[in-house]
């Protein structure tokens, strides 16, 4: 299968061989796409080249960017939680909400009752609004479980799903996101649970990249996020963590004495918590969406950690608790806004820095020959543009292996 898209306004993209923020631009360019991957940016004689192909795609007009890398994302879960939103307005915190029996037990309740089927139709759906919105790539937590079939439950349909739908999902396993009901006055044995028998089995089927921990007070604690880091290690998955999210707790020096691929929220991350992750390149996956939604003031300190070497990931948090959304293009203004980050740091911030954090920047994340085809065309000028005219979407088609996946209905 031979693609070429022509006649593209603008194409900007990361570079492997480039520094955070800098983007090659180029107009009037053209790319040739060839068995799922880019065989050529800017070909010659693309007038000739016409004739051999399969498809032509006309790009007059467009933006070409690499397909958004989503690298924190919680889509497997059943019921909306609309009514903590609603509490939220007035005037209750999500950790209020939480202590009371909602939030993360409150989905983990109703997710344990539910079929698999109905919980894959449900994820399914959710994950064609990625590719609507311009992503090709998430990680995906599970986390509803919080029991060793549900939790299975979870990776399972993360794994079916992978293999029928377009969106190529990355598992985490998030066992460690809340400690369920039964366990309340029994944390020890969940968190035997978890390194006993939840990790050895989701290892031995393959079912899990990642192992992840809500690393937070009141959830787990510095000493038992080690811990569980530490199993999943042994069973050959790496670490990311929720860390220092709601309080100054130390999570980024954890991130960073696992030697953590991504540390995430950080909005009360501590001076020596990012040197730490600085010094041992855990890449930072901030989620401003969360703050904003969660109605607080105070944002991560995303200038500091750039100033402290650091590269960093912007992503959704998409959840039904603290961030419902799927759109990155959102997460653009919200990230330009409160975290001051500029339109050619947020290209990087949503398609190489996260592809790095899952270790697959070689294959996606970038415009580039050898690469994966996975590029979106936007209706805008510019990159300006795209956190400029905030809250539509600017996909005119997303294209995944080199398959048109999304392609707006009216041109
Ligand atoms: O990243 N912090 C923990 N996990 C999610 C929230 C999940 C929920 O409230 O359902 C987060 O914000
Ligand atoms: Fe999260």
């Amino acid at each position: 299968m031979k693609t070429l898209i022509k006649n593209i306004s603008n194409l900007y993209s990361p570079q492997s061989s480039g520094n955070f923020g800098d983007l090659i631009h180029l107009c009037n360019a053209s790319v040739l796409l060839e068995d799922g991957l880019i065989s050529s940016v800017n070909p010659a004689d693309t007038q000739r080249q016409e004739a051999n192909m399969d498809k032509v795609i006309d790009a007059s007009g467009l933006t070409l960017l690499p397909g958004f890398v989503d690298a924190h994302t919680h889509p497997v879960f059943r019921h909306t939680r609309e009514s903590e939103f609603i509490m939220r307005i007035q005037g209750k915190s999500y950790e209020e909400i939480a202590a009371a029996g909602g939030g993360i037990r409150h989905s983990s309740r109703s997710f344990q009752k539910a079929g698999k089927s109905e919980i894959k139709t449900l994820t399914e759906k959710r994950l064609q609004t990625f590719i609507e919105y311009g992503t090709t790539t998430i990680e995906a937590k599970s986390g509803y479980g919080l029991s060793l079939q549900s939790e299975l439950k979870a990776l399972e349909i993360i794994a079916e799903l992978n293999q029928e739908q377009p969106l190529e999902m990355v598992p985490t396993f998030l066992g460690a996101h809340e400690v369920p009901d039964d366990y309340r006055n029994k944390r020890e044995a969940y968190i035997e649970l978890i390194i006993d028998e939840m990790l050895p089995r989701i290892a031995e089927q393959n079912l899990a990249r990642y192992c992840d921990v809500f690393c937070e007070k009141g959830v787990f604690s510095i000493d038992e996020s080690r811990r569980i880091l530490q199993a999943a290690a042994a069973h050959g998955l790496a670490a990311r963590l929720h860390a220092d999210e709601l309080y100054p707790f130390g999570g980024a020096e954890l991130a960073a004495e696992m030697k953590a691929h991504a540390a995430d929220h950080l909005v009360n991350v501590s001076k020596s918590g990012i040197r730490a992750m600085a010094a041992s390149q855990v890449i930072p996956v901030l989620l401003p969406a969360t703050t904003f939604f969660l109605k607080k003031d105070v944002y991560a300190p995303a200038r500091e950690m750039l100033a402290a070497g650091c590269q960093l990931a912007v992503a959704t948090d998409f959840n039904p608790g603290s961030s419902m959304t799927q759109n990155m293009q959102f997460i653009w203004t919200i990230a330009a806004l409160k975290l001051a980050l500029m339109p050619n740091e947020l290209v990087w911030a949503t398609t190489y820095i996260p592809a790095k954090s899952l270790r697959l920047h070689d294959k996606i994340g970038s415009i580039e020959k050898g690469k994966q085809a996975d590029l979106i065309l936007l209706d805008i000028a510019n990159i300006e543009t795209l956190p400029y005219h905030m809250a539509i979407n600017h996909i005119v088609m997303t294209i995944k292996k080199g398959e048109i996946v999304y392609q707006r209905t009216q041109m």
